[in-house]
């Protein structure tokens, strides 16, 4: 890896917007889903079982960034680990997400969301963490699902496509949503606290589905949580990633919650999403996984129309804008990697 270290890598540089020798890379789901070799040796049952084994998820995270040769890897885990350990009674259904049999519905249920104790509730994340940090020639970034996306699926039931359910708690009884969404910021705070203490070296707050809310109800009833998080976190030094989808709307709002990193999915062009948040923050993003299933010539026409939109900005990280979808071919995703390693804004070669 030209002798990138986890503490001279591109990926922490452009995270803080200092110079760096080439534009670094990483794939949200990166690890799992494409990857025959994941499904080599995934076995069968929740993926919560999965993460419960160190050895299996160091290994499964570690899979990545051997065979495509990423600037960083993402832990192996899943954003309802915390809540699923201290038994609210959620688990991840393959092929569908998560779900929980009974619904968050009233306050009784928030005595279904005890105080989390990282250390008592998934000791195998850390263990995980520290057996990553012993071996990665990359740095390793640590995550949480944000209050309102867990939120949603606790509320819900399941994945939505409207959050409904959600959206009627967060406007009828905002006091009851106020409580839940501080139950599981503590949560997100706690775990992702753990995860650098451990050894991860940046963390992501994936807030996925926050796109659904209107600016006005984010700002009311998502964002104080989402900045409580990130402001609790500041003194470890670590740089921080906000994303969600369908944020064209809130970039300015998911920048304010106090990350230094703005996740942006592929609807919003780069250099559009940089007008939007502003130079002070360094940007994640934003090739739509899609492109990544019609031939290579559309890849690196697309991949370098986006190297292009960020216009030799140092505050870069490449990235999907989703994740990796399933049906991905792997050798695709490492020719990728090639051509924004080796891009330069001077030579624009294509
Ligand atoms: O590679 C990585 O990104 C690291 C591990 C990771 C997983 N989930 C593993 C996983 C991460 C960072 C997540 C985060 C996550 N989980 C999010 C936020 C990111 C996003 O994509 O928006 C969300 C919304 C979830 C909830 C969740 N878990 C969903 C929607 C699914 C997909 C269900 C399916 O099978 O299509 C999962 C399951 C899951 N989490 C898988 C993996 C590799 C696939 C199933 C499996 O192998 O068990």
């Amino acid at each position: 890896m030209l002798g990138h270290t986890p503490e001279n890598s591109p990926f922490l540089a452009a995270c803080r917007r200092r110079p760096h020798d080439r534009v670094p890379v990483w794939f949200m789901r990166q690890a799992g889903r494409s990857l025959p070799e994941y499904r080599a040796i995934r076995g069968t049952g929740s993926i919560l079982q999965a993460v419960r084994d160190p050895a299996l998820a160091t290994e499964i995270t570690l899979q990545p960034v051997r065979r495509y040769g990423v600037d960083a890897a993402i832990l192996y885990s899943d954003i309802v680990v915390p809540v699923a350990a201290v038994g609210f009674g959620v688990d991840v259904r393959p092929g569908v997400g998560p779900v929980a049999e009974q619904p968050f519905r009233d306050a009784d249920d928030l005595d279904r969301l005890p105080p989390f104790d990282p250390d008592v509730h998934v000791p195998y994340v850390q263990e995980t963490v520290r057996l990553l940090t012993a071996e990665l020639p990359v740095p390793l970034i640590g995550f949480a699902g944000a209050p309102f996306t867990v939120a949603s699926y606790l509320v819900e039931g399941g994945p939505s496509r409207t959050y409904t359910r959600t959206k009627a708690l967060m406007l009828g009884d905002p006091e009851l949503f106020a409580a839940l969404l501080g139950r599981l910021a503590d949560y997100a705070i706690a775990s992702l606290r753990a995860q650098v203490a451990a050894g991860a070296s940046a963390v992501q707050l994936f807030d996925s589905w926050a796109g659904a809310l209107h600016p006005a109800h984010y700002t009311r009833h998502v964002l104080p949580h989402s900045q409580r998080v990130f402001a609790a976190l500041d003194d470890l030094g670590v740089p921080k990633i906000h994303f969600g989808v369908t944020t064209g709307e809130l970039l300015p709002l998911l920048r304010d919650a106090g990350a230094d990193v703005v996740g942006v999915d592929w609807r919003v062009p780069l250099d559009a999403a940089r007008t939007r948040v502003g130079d002070g923050h360094a940007l994640q993003g934003n090739l739509d996984p899609a492109v990544c299933l019609a031939g290579w010539d559309a890849v690196a026409a697309e991949a370098t129309d986006v190297l292009r939109r960020n216009g030799g900005h140092p505050g870069h990280v490449f990235n999907l804008g989703h994740g990796v979808l399933p049906e991905t071919d792997p050798d695709v995703l490492a020719r990728l990697v090639d051509l924004v390693h080796t891009w330069s804004d001077t030579t624009d070669e294509r």
